[in-house]
């Protein structure tokens, strides 16, 4: 059987820093309120005309092919995810092979919000698991601050703007990704959700007056089930691959909530010097919050690795995915 195995990793964020004491002149919110609610305390934010999530992503994707002497004809497929494409069609996938010199090859977006990632990294396995893809590169990316409402204290203190892409390719040995678990319940959709602008509700100058453009979230729903499937998801994969909190040697979660990362830690056994966190300086970037954090951890990770990704987000969508990691850096 062939195994996908992830064979670099590379990330980008922009410069532009929004911090707590900003948001304080922006909404009646402080410092301590976010930081003991979320973690939070900086994230960075895309500014400029006429830029969107592809330029996010395309720094990120061109990196990676030089960190892994890839040349762009070489790659058959780029995946991206993202809830904040750069036009509802085409598809942003398209437009970062453009960016980045990819020809031809298939590319498309996966929209399952903050679980995008995994359900991404998931089906770029699947092509490389037949055998007939060679090179897979999976980005997660997100524009999140084209969607928030900066006068909407409970969600504009949450989101980032980032990315981050991996690239797949057949594994040598035993090490790559070896188990995942996808799952999705629609009847959360409205709990989590951008309501105007696709079908049912297109934009128009209505939707723009009632700011229903922007991301909608009751939080505090989102957030119960977020920590019991995060945490039920992680302890099920731990559970089908007989793997004991010792044998896991990083927790990727993703980062929308500094409670619901320790919830799961907690659930899994794991001391927090074992689990990626870096929600105080990127805060949640959606579909990006994972690939950044193995992007930052790249240097530390030893080929054998036992890692675990695990996510939940709007749809409801909610993964896990078992890796080994595949390579030591230098
Ligand atoms: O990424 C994918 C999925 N998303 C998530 O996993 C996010 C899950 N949810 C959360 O992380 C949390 O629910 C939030 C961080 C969004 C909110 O935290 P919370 O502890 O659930 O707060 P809450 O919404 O229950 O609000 C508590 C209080 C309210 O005041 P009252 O009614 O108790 O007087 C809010 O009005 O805090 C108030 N509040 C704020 N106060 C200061 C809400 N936002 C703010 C704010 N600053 N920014």
């Amino acid at each position: 059987m062939i195994r996908a195995a992830i064979t670099g990793v590379s990330g980008y964020v922009p410069e532009d820093i929004l911090s707590n004491a900003d948001l304080e002149k922006m909404v009646d919110t402080n410092d301590e309120w976010i930081t003991s609610r979320t973690g939070i305390k900086t994230r960075h934010i895309q500014r400029g005309e006429g830029l969107g999530t592809s330029d996010l992503a395309t720094p990120a994707v061109l990196d990676l092919l030089k960190k892994t002497n890839t040349r762009p004809e070489e790659v058959d497929a780029l995946i991206c995810a993202t809830v904040t494409a750069d036009y509802i069609f085409p598809a942003t996938a398209n437009v970062i092979c453009d960016k980045v010199g990819i020809k031809g090859a298939l590319s498309f977006d996966l929209g399952a919000a903050c679980s995008g990632f995994v359900f991404a990294l998931a089906t770029g396995s699947q092509f490389i698991e037949t055998g007939k893809y060679k090179k897979v590169i999976v980005v997660g990316a997100d524009k999140m601050s084209a969607i928030t409402d900066y006068t909407d204290r409970a969600t504009c203190i949450i989101f980032g703007d980032g990315a981050g892409a991996v690239m797949l390719e057949p594994s040598k040995d035993e090490t790559g990704i070896i188990d995942t678990i996808l799952r999705s319940d629609g009847s959360g959709r409205n709990y989590l959700i951008q309501k105007a602008g696709g079908s049912v509700l297109p934009p128009s100058e209505e939707t723009v007056k009632q700011r229903l453009h922007y991301v909608y979230q009751e939080g505090q729903s989102v957030f119960k089930f977020a920590v019991t499937n995060m945490a039920d998801v992680s302890a099920e994969i731990m559970e089908k691959n007989n793997l004991k909190s010792e044998d896991i040697a990083w927790l990727v979660p993703h980062q929308a909530n500094l409670r619901i990362i320790d919830a799961t830690a907690r659930r899994m056994g794991l001391d927090e010097n074992k689990v990626m966190i870096n929600i105080q300086r990127y805060g949640n970037t959606t579909s990006a919050t994972i690939p950044l954090c193995l992007w930052e951890w790249e240097k530390k990770l030893k080929k054998g690795d036992n890692i675990v990704l695990a996510t939940f987000g709007g749809g409801f969508t909610w993964a896990a995915a078992y890796l080994k990691w595949s390579y030591d850096t230098e």
